[in-house]
């Protein structure tokens, strides 16, 4: 058998039939990086559903669809800033100004996705169910990138805010874990450096005992 070079690059050749797929799946993956200054338009229609789609490709421990996405757009973004306003001055009636100036700009994102949790009676310990939720906002975001568009996942006081997760229908011991903020990338943003996997992996060789990757 071949060992596999975690860190090699990709061949310049990609192989004909099947592989050259497989390879274009790893130039996504490897190429995906967070923006959030974004424009329209967002993605929509056969788009929007494929990405929501592969949401539903997520590692789901007893198949329980512990996903809940509410998608925010268009018109109803005025609303959505009005809530994050009032639950941010709710919060701290001295909220600073500036900050609230920030929300504005957020209601400028094309698309807003609320992540979010439908939690099942499971045997399993409930994070597993956030677990998958956020491995569904990840496929989220290559689909995104894969269909050219951008994206990126935030969170902020007013994500953990039980006012906010009401408003959008998220009741106790539902929560929210984000939002996917996506829409066209206004320029790409400077690249930075990726740790290489032998910073975050190693080979188990016994209790106490690991070797580094080449
Ligand atoms: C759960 C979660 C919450 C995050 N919240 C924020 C946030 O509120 N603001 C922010 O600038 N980045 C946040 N990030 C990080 C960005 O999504 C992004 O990963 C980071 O800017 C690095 O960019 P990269 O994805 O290209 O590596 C969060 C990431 C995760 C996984």
């Amino acid at each position: 058998m071949t060992e596999t070079k975690l860190n090699a690059p990709l061949p310049k050749q990609p192989p004909i039939g099947p592989g050259a797929s497989g390879l274009a799946a790893m130039e996504v993956l490897l190429t995906r990086s967070s923006n959030n200054m974004l424009m329209d338009p967002a993605p929509d229609g056969s788009y929007l559903d494929l990405i929501l789609q592969a949401a539903s490709r997520a590692p789901d421990h007893e198949r329980l669809r512990p996903w809940r996405f509410v998608l925010i757009r268009g018109a109803a973004r005025e609303a959505f800033i009005k809530l994050l306003r009032e639950a941010s001055l709710a919060r701290d009636p001295e909220f600073p100004p500036a900050k609230l100036n920030k929300l504005e700009r957020l209601g400028q994102t094309p698309l807003i996705i609320a992540l979010g949790t439908d939690l099942k009676d499971s045997p399993f310990p409930e994070n597993e169910q956030e677990l998958s939720v956020a491995a569904a906002a990840m496929n989220m975001l290559n689909a995104v990138h894969a269909l050219g568009y951008a994206g990126k996942w935030v969170t902020g006081a007013n994500s953990h805010d039980p006012a906010v997760h009401a408003a959008l229908g998220f009741h106790a011991p539902n929560r929210i874990l984000g939002f996917l903020l996506i829409g066209t990338a206004r320029m790409a943003l400077p690249e930075h450096e990726r740790p290489v996997p032998a910073d975050y992996a190693v080979e188990w060789l016994g209790p106490e005992e690991t070797r580094a990757l080449d």
